[in-house]
C-alpha cells in the first residue's frame, strides 16, 4: 500500500506533494512524510498520524523548493512510528527514498549491509534501499539506483532524492503502480491519477521496471537500462470528479453518485439496446470454446464475482468458480486454454489479483478484466478489458464500484448467452429495459433515507448485527455486512438465512439487529418463514424487500420496500440502502468514514 507523490518543476515543490498525498490519502494514512530540497540543503520532515499532523509541523518550516519526494504510510514493516516514516535516509544523509511496496529479501540485504559497517535506525525494508543506493552512489544517481535495483526483490515503487545533485529526481517501479504527469512546468509523478490531476491530464503509465530520471526534462529507462519512449496518454476524469464537492465524505458523495455510475457504465456497453462490449467482445467461437470460468477478485470485488457467478450460470450455463484471488494462485486450480479467467479490480492494482492473472496466463487461460482504472497494471496485462466507469472511487469501503462490477459482469453473461443462443432476443430485450431503468430506481432509494437513518441511530452501540438472505439475496447480504463491519466497526455477519437453525440463530436474542433480505420471488416464502424465525426470537429486523414479500411490512421493525425490478436486477438496489445504513451508523459513531482504521484502499501488497 502506501502512496508516493514526486515533483520537479518550477512551483513550490511541497504544495504540490502535499496536495498530491492528500489525494491518496486513502492509500495509506498512519504516517507521512517528505523531503525537499532547498538551495542545495535537503530537509526531510515525517510524521506519525494522519497527513494533517505533517501539514502542521511544515507550518513551522520555511522550505523554498522545486524539488521533492512525500510519502503516506500504511505499515507493513514496523510500526507506524515518526522514525518508521518514510522518507528514509541514507547513513550520510544524502540519499533520501520513499517506497510503496515491500522489499522481500531486505532480511538479507540488511544483514550484509550491516556487516560491511552501515547501520540502521528503523525497523522497515525501505531504509536498505537508501542504504544501498548510498552505498553504489559515486557521484552519479542514476547509475547508483540502476546498480542497487538489481540487488532488490519485490515489488517497489520509488522516490528518490541526493543532496549531492539537487536538480534530479529519480523514480522507479517494478510492481508497485506509479504514473508520471508531465505539465507545462515540471513533472509529477505519483501512485494514483487524483494525486496527479490538479496539474495534467497528460500522463505516462509506467511499464514494470521503468525508471524515470528526472534532470533535464525526463528520461524513461527500461529494466535493461535502455532509453525508451513511452507513449503520453490523456486522462479524462477532472478533478472536480476526484473531489467532494459539498458532500461531508467520499463515501456518501459515491453512494449518491450511483445512479450516474450505472448510467455511464452501461453507455459504452448497450448502444441502441444492443450489447455492444467494442474489443472486449467475445465471439460466438471464442464463448463456445470456454468450458469453466474463474472469476477471481478480493474484498467487494470479490463480492461482485458472486453476483457474476450466479448471472453466468443463470444466462450461459457455464460452470463458474468465484476465488478469492489470495486464495486462487495456490489452490492449484484447474486452468486450460478452455479456461476464462475473469478478474474483477477497482484499482486494476491489487497484487493478489495481479498474481492470479498471470497465474492463469502461464496456464493458458483467456482473461479479461472488469476494472474501474483504464491504463492500470490489470488491465494492460489482461487479453480483454471491460471498465466499470464508475470515475474515481476515493473512499476506502467501495460502494459505486461495486454496484458498476455487478452491471458490467451482468453485461457481459447477457452478451455471452445471445452469441451462443442460451437466451431468446426477446428475453435479452425485457432484461434490457430493465437494466436501464436501474439509475431511476437507485435515485429513488437515495430519495429515502430517514428510516435508514433511524435505524443506523439504535443499532450504533450493539457489538453484533446479523445480515440474512438466500439465494441472490444472501450473496447482497454478504457485501452488506462487509460494509457494516468496514466503516462501523461492529462486528456484522451474513448468513444464508435457510442455513440459521442449524447453528446461529442461538445468537438471536432481543432486539438483536437482524438486516433481512427477500427479493427472490422463487424462494420469498422460504425467507420470510426464516425472517418470521428470528422476529419470533425477539429480533429487530430492518427488511429489505421486492415485491410479494408484504407479509414483513407488520412483523419487521422497519420495512423497507425497494422499486419493482425483475429478480436477477436486485443485487444492484439491494446493496445501496445496506451501503446508507454503514455510511450513517459510521457518522453515527463518529468515525472516520473514508478512512476507517487499520484499510487501504489499493492493496499492492500480497
Ligand atoms: C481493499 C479495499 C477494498 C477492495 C479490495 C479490492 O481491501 O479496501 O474495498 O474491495 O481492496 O480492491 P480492488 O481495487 O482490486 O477492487
Amino acid at each position: 500500500m502506501c502512496g508516493i507523490v514526486c515533483y520537479k518543476g518550477s512551483l513550490d515543490a511541497k504544495n504540490v506533494i502535499i496536495e498530491g498525498l492528500e489525494r491518496l490519502e486513502y492509500r495509506g494514512y498512519d504516517s507521512a512524510g517528505v523531503s525537499l530540497i532547498d538551495n542545495g540543503k535537503m530537509e526531510t520532515i515525517k510524521r506519525s498520524g494522519k497527513l494533517s499532523n505533517l501539514k502542521d509541523t511544515l507550518k513551522d518550516y520555511k522550505i523554498n523548493s522545486n524539488i521533492g519526494i512525500g510519502h503516506i504510510r500504511w505499515a507493513t514493516h514496523g510500526a507506524p512510528t515518526d522514525i518508521n516514516s518514510h522518507p528514509h535516509l541514507s547513513n550520510d544523509g544524502n540519499i533520501s527514498i520513499v517506497h510503496n511496496g515491500i522489499i522481500e529479501n531486505f532480511k538479507e540485504l540488511k544483514d550484509e549491509l550491516i556487516e560491511e559497517g552501515y547501520h540502521f535506525v528503523s525497523s522497515t525494508d525501505t531504509e536498505v534501499i537508501a542504504v544501498l543506493i548510498s552505498k553504489y552512489y559515486n557521484g552519479d544517481l542514476l547509475e547508483a539506483v540502476q546498480k542497487a535495483r538489481k540487488d532488490l526483490k519485490g515489488s517497489y515503487a520509488l522516490g528518490v532524492l541526493a543532496q549531492s545533485e539537487p536538480d534530479r529526481l529519480i523514480c522507479l517501479r517494478e510492481e508497485s503502480p506509479l504514473i508520471l504527469g508531465i505539465t507545462d512546468n515540471g513533472v509529477i509523478l505519483g501512485s494514483d491519477i487524483p494525486s496527479l490531476l490538479k496539474y495534467t491530464n497528460n500522463v505516462i503509465y509506467l511499464e514494470n521496471g521503468d525508471l524515470v530520471d528526472c534532470k533535464n526534462g525526463y528520461t524513461i529507462y527500461d529494466s535493461n537500462d535502455n532509453v525508451v519512449d513511452r507513449e503520453i496518454k490523456e486522462i479524462k476524469w477532472s478533478l472536480e470528479d476526484a473531489s467532494k464537492e459539498g458532500y461531508d465524505h467520499f463515501m456518501i458523495k459515491e453512494i449518491f453518485e450511483q445512479p450516474k455510475a450505472i448510467s455511464d457504465c452501461l453507455r459504452n456497453k448497450v448502444i441502441d439496446k444492443k450489447i455492444d462490449l467494442g474489443d472486449a467482445s467475445f465471439s460466438k467461437e471464442e464463448i463456445e470454446k470456454i468450458n469453466r470460468i474463474y472469476i477471481v477478485a478480493c474484498g467487494t470485488a470479490n463480492y461482485a464475482g458472486n453476483i457474476g457467478k450466479y448471472c453466468f450460470e443463470k444466462f450461459t450455463q457455464i460452470p463458474v468458480t468465484n476465488e478469492i484471488a489470495s486464495e486462487f494462485r495456490y489452490a492449484d486450480p484447474i486452468i486450460d486454454e478452455n479456461t476464462l479467467l475473469i478478474l474483477v479490480s477497482q484499482s486494476g492494482e491489487t497484487a493478489d489479483t495481479l498474481a492470479a492473472l498471470r497465474e492463469g496466463k502461464k496456464h493458458g487461460a483467456t482473461t479479461v478484466v472488469v476494472t474501474n482504472v483504464v491504463g492500470s497494471s490489470i488491465d494492460r496485462e489482461a487479453d480483454k478489458s471491460i471498465y466499470c466507469l464508475a470515475g474515481p472511487e476515493i473512499a476506502v469501503a467501495s460502494t459505486k464500484a461495486y454496484t458498476t462490477q455487478v452491471m458490467s459482469l451482468y453485461i457481459l453473461a447477457l452478451d455471452f448467452a445471445i452469441k451462443t443462443n442460451k437466451i431468446s432476443q426477446e428475453k435479452l430485450d425485457d432484461i434490457l429495459n430493465e437494466i436501464i431503468k436501474l439509475p431511476q430506481k437507485i435515485q429513488e432509494i437515495l430519495d429515502n433515507t430517514d428510516i435508514i437513518k433511524k435505524y443506523a441511530k439504535e443499532i450504533k452501540d450493539y457489538e453484533s448485527v446479523f445480515y440474512i438472505g438466500r439465494g441472490l439475496d444472501y450473496y447482497s447480504v454478504i457485501e452488506g455486512a462487509l460494509k457494516l463491519k468496514e466503516v462501523s466497526y461492529i462486528h456484522a455477519e451474513s448468513f444464508a438465512a435457510g442455513e440459521l437453525k442449524h447453528g446461529t440463530i442461538a445468537l438471536i436474542e432481543k432486539d438483536t439487529p437482524v438486516i433481512a433480505v427477500a427479493t427472490q420471488e422463487k424462494i420469498i416464502d422460504k425467507t420470510i418463514s426464516n425472517v418470521e424465525e428470528v422476529i419470533s426470537r425477539g429480533a429487530k429486523v430492518f427488511a429489505i424487500c421486492g415485491k410479494s414479500c408484504e407479509k414483513l411490512e407488520e412483523s419487521s421493525y422497519i420495512y423497507y420496500r425497494l422499486p419493482d425490478t425483475i429478480d436477477s436486477l436486485y443485487p444492484i438496489l439491494t446493496v445501496i440502502p445496506e451501503q446508507l445504513l454503514a455510511y450513517y451508523t459510521s457518522l453515527e459513531k463518529g468515525l472516520d468514514v473514508d478512512k476507517p482504521r487499520n484499510l487501504a484502499k489499493s492493496v499492492t501488497v500480497e
